[in-house]
């Protein structure tokens, strides 16, 4: 176990990053303040945590506060992770959905919480290798995260090799990407259909609000494991009205709505999806 510093005031910490992106930070956990920070340290010139806790305390630094809440979230990511969602789309809910939407020729995905964006890329891969009809139609997949970092990596499109061979058939990387040295790039075609940009999930509202956002199919995985019940509740509220009366709601393969009165559970694929429930 790695000791963390006694004389660190980590509590402050915690209650810095839940103000800011209403990440809960178990005090368990606490070394991990030790490990992420170390490059917001060397770009403030310091060597200690103590001394960034001091320096935070003396003088507010809006931008501080917030690279220190963007390098405590988990990131952690891959290309069709738990892939059964991607295959009940393949094979039940987009066919019927393009469907549904045959007079409009218009389709909205939302990765929330996409982190370096292989969740969006997935989907788009998913539509072109599927659904070639869809070439026709006005198709997005908004992506949103958090963390500056993440939409940066996620906008350029560029992955190592260890990322690609996590979840991605070998077709599809000779497909839809190409080598760059090292690295793998997301090519023109799956890339056109994907839109980065930074935004929180908890923050007053929601990055779209207007009717004309309303979404298909939202994947809002692995994020809200970090939030408290309230939070959850008041982000699913949100999810709710953004998302189209027949849309479609992906969480992680361990989360459940926080107001289960609003969502209906659909079984199939080996996976569970959520339905939004309108007011009788
Ligand atoms: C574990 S990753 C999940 C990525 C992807 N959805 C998946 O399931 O593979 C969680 C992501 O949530 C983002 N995140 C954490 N708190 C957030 C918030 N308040 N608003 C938006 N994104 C947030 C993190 O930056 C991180 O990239």
């Amino acid at each position: 176990m790695i000791e963390t510093s006694s004389s660190v005031d980590y509590g402050y910490l915690r209650q810095l990053v839940f103000g800011l992106s209403q990440n809960v930070l178990d005090p368990s956990r606490d070394y991990l303040f030790d490990t992420r920070l170390t490059k917001v340290l060397r770009n403030q010139g310091m060597a200690r945590l103590e001394d960034l806790v001091h320096h935070l305390k003396a003088k507010k630094n809006p931008l501080l506060e917030r690279s220190i809440a963007e390098a405590m979230t988990i990131n952690e990511t891959s290309f069709f992770r738990d892939g059964r969602p991607f295959e009940l789309l393949r094979t039940g809910l987009l066919p019927a959905l393009i469907e549904s939407r045959r007079m409009v020729r218009g389709l909205r995905f939302w990765s929330a919480a996409c982190s370096t964006g292989q969740e969006a890329y997935s989907l788009s891969m998913l539509l072109h290798e599927h659904f070639p009809l869809l070439a026709g139609w006005n198709v997005r997949i908004e992506g949103t995260d958090i963390s500056a970092e993440v939409v940066e990596r996620a906008s350029a499109g560029r992955y190592h090799r260890i990322e690609i061979n996590r979840g991605l058939p070998a077709r599809f990387v000779v497909q839809y990407f190409e080598h760059v040295g090292e690295d793998w790039t997301v090519k023109p075609e799956i890339r056109k259909l994907c839109n980065f940009r930074q935004a929180n999930l908890c923050s007053p509202s929601l990055p779209f609000n207007r009717a004309e956002d309303r979404f298909d199919v939202i994947f809002l995985r692995n994020v809200m494991l970090y939030f408290s019940q309230e939070t959850r509740k008041a982000l699913l509220a949100g999810i709710h009205r953004l998302l189209a009366p027949d849309g479609i709601l992906f969480l992680g393969s361990s989360e459940q709505p926080a107001d289960p009165s609003i969502w209906t559970p659909v079984l199939a694929g080996g996976t569970c999806h959520f339905r939004p429930r309108q007011p009788s």
